[in-house]
């Protein structure tokens, strides 16, 4: 399969085409060509991305609770490792119900947090050490502390609006009265609360302290451009947008009815959110055109105040029929990077192998519409651990792929070390979709293990603080798995995404350079950057468990002769500078390799 000028052509389907990719010896790999060799790209298109969870990332004041001035104190330790942008989870005023995504004022910082003035620290040291800083916005919902909602539950005058209020409905059997709908949160469920004082329900498309703002209320869109333009004027990048899909519902009817959802079978359990569908209060269309309104006020902000671009990042598990129009269209420009979460979805469906990994790049590359920037992200503070998911064998490679691979990357925090989940008992839960759930279920919901806090050292509480405490317990293997050791160490999971960062920095091959890329087995997966003048890049990993010889001329018939060994994983047994022949590469199990024609 080939996909040329960034088009997605599937040629497998036009036999003389693949007659004639066969006589140049091409193969059946796929193949993207970049739109142009000698571009300039600008800052994010090439990015690394590292997403901080604040409350695990650094203690600075012995609360056991991680701040602002505990990430300043580690900017170094960013811009050690090369990455070009930090993304903040939400770091604003918060009853913490949902850890931060709770906002109950979208304009000030979580006292535990700090204070603007830490913040304005922490942005201009960032500034010197040409780092970017990426704030979570949060769009859906507010805290039901928020004055906004406080104002809505009294109608006042301007409020009466804010959030998305119904009167239900009354059963005309018992006459009782009822939600309006059998809609469910995605915390387990219903998605409808009665308010005494106003006497209605609203909707929350998460926690009952989660009410959802009505974005059909211009009041509503022009307050949360507001709160965008508030912190771009602090000097942040840009803006990851949280949960996207719930943004809008279906209209009422003219009754001012709303339908329900139908049992999808998918699930047994009438709380889970997949018990129904969501075809009535998810992925709206109007949601795409709130970004691309967003988009808008931060090209205004660099057209009036200049400076660099400021960037979109959205979040939405959504199908690439949905997903992919966050890009934008022919004529208006969406958010910079939808999330790509394939790497996590499709495993998880299927498992890891050389063949899934193929199926995920391809559900993206294959879909992105022309001219966009792809990205790659493995984990964040929702999903497993990517090295509890894929196997600890499996990060370095999963590492490597993201960083050979064409666009921008993300890192959550941890990636680095190789991080696995912590084990967190029913008791030490605050997860709530943990806590809305039992004892018997709660590890199916429960985001807590991969929330632990951030390994420093192998000392006292992983020197995440100094404090006798920390707000979640840490993970079993922070006396081994931490930063200090791994760069003590001679080869480790943090140098190899070192060296795999600053080959990205340097060079010009996988920042501008075509990408092909093959399961060349089962088990063995290949991708090649090549770009002309410069040494062609070459990413091999065996994700399997028996040592293979591969012949790459079967991958590509130019690489032929030998290859200098750049990176390996921490299963590999050879010595980087060594060369190795071409057509005949050996493999061992859980190895993965980077290697160049020099
Ligand atoms: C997003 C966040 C998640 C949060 C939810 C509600 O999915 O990543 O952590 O609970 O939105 O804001
Ligand atoms: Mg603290």
């Amino acid at each position: 399969m080939s996909v040329t000028g960034n088009q997605t052509v599937i040629r497998l389907r036009l036999g003389l085409l693949t007659l004639l990719l066969f006589a140049i010896g091409q193969g059946q790999g796929c193949q993207v060509q970049s739109s142009g060799a000698a571009e300039t790209k600008d800052w994010w298109e090439t990015a690394q991305f590292y997403q901080i969870y604040p409350r695990s990332f650094k203690d600075s004041d012995g609360d056991g609770i991680g701040d602002l001035n505990g990430i300043t104190s580690k900017l170094e330790y960013l811009k050690d490792l090369g990455v070009t942008a930090a993304w903040l989870s939400p770091i604003f005023a918060s009853p913490m119900v949902d850890f931060g995504y709770d906002i109950s004022d979208f304009f000030d910082i979580q006292p535990e947090y700090g204070t603007l003035d830490d913040f304005r620290a922490l942005i201009k040291k960032a500034k010197e050490l040409d780092l970017k800083i990426i704030l979570d916005f949060v769009p859906n919902h507010s805290s039901d502390e928020n004055e906004w909602f406080k104002k809505s539950v009294k109608r006042e005058k301007g409020y009466e609006d804010y959030y998305v209020w119904h009167d239900g409905k009354v059963n005309a059997e018992t006459g009782k009265r009822e939600p309006p709908t059998n809609w469910l949160q995605y915390f387990r469920g219903t998605a409808w609360e009665w308010n005494e004082e106003r006497q209605q329900y609203y909707l929350h498309q998460f926690a009952v302290q989660q009410p959802d703002l009505n974005y059909r209320n211009p009041l509503v869109v022009e307050q949360m451009k507001r709160v965008l333009r508030y912190w771009l004027n602090e000097g942040v990048a840009g803006f990851r947008c949280d949960a996207l899909p719930p943004l809008f519902e279906v209209l009422p009817d003219a009754d001012g009815q709303y339908p329900d959802e139908t049992v999808t079978g998918a699930t047994d359990d009438p709380d889970d959110r997949d018990y129904l569908t969501t075809t009535y209060i998810e992925d709206r269309p109007e949601s795409i055109d709130m970004v691309y309104q967003w988009r808008t006020v931060l090209d205004d902000h660099k057209r009036i105040y200049g400076g660099d671009s400021s960037v979109l990042l959205i979040e939405t598990y959504s199908a690439a029929w949905f997903t992919m129009q966050f890009y934008g269209n022919r004529t208006t420009e969406g958010a910079h990077l939808p999330f790509n979460f394939n790497l996590i979805t499709v495993m998880d469906q299927k498992g890891l192998s050389a063949q899934t990994v193929q199926e995920a790049i391809d559900l993206w590359l294959k879909n992105m519409p022309a001219g966009r920037t792809p990205n790659w992200v493995l984990g964040n503070h929702d999903k497993r651990r990517a090295a509890s998911r894929y196997g600890v064998d499996h990060i370095d490679g999963m590492n490597m792929l993201v960083m050979i691979l064409p666009g921008a990357s993300v890192t959550y925090q941890g990636e680095e070390i190789g991080m696995t989940d912590g084990e967190i008992s029913w008791e030490d839960t605050v997860d709530p979709w943990g806590c809305n759930s039992n004892p018997d279920i709660y590890e199916m919901y429960t985001r807590d293990p991969e929330r632990t806090p951030f390994q420093w050292t192998g000392g006292s509480n992983a020197g995440f603080t100094d404090g006798p405490t920390t707000w979640l317990p840490l993970a079993g293997d922070y006396e081994t798995v931490n930063v200090e050791t791994e760069l003590a160490a001679e080869h480790s999971h943090l140098k190899i995404y070192k060296m795999l960062v600053a080959l990205r920095k340097s060079s010009k091959t996988l920042q501008n350079g075509s990408t092909k890329y093959l399961a060349l087995t089962e088990d063995i997966f290949v991708v090649r950057r090549s770009l002309a003048n410069s040494p062609t890049i070459v990413g091999v990993i065996n994700f399997g468990s028996e040592t293979k010889t591969i012949d790459l001329r079967e991958f590509d018939k130019n690489l032929s002769g030998n290859l200098q060994l750049l990176v390996r994983s921490l299963a590999s047994t050879k010595s980087e500078g060594t060369t190795f022949s071409a057509q005949m590469l050996s493999v061992d199990p859980a190895e993965a390799l980077v290697l160049t024609t020099q």
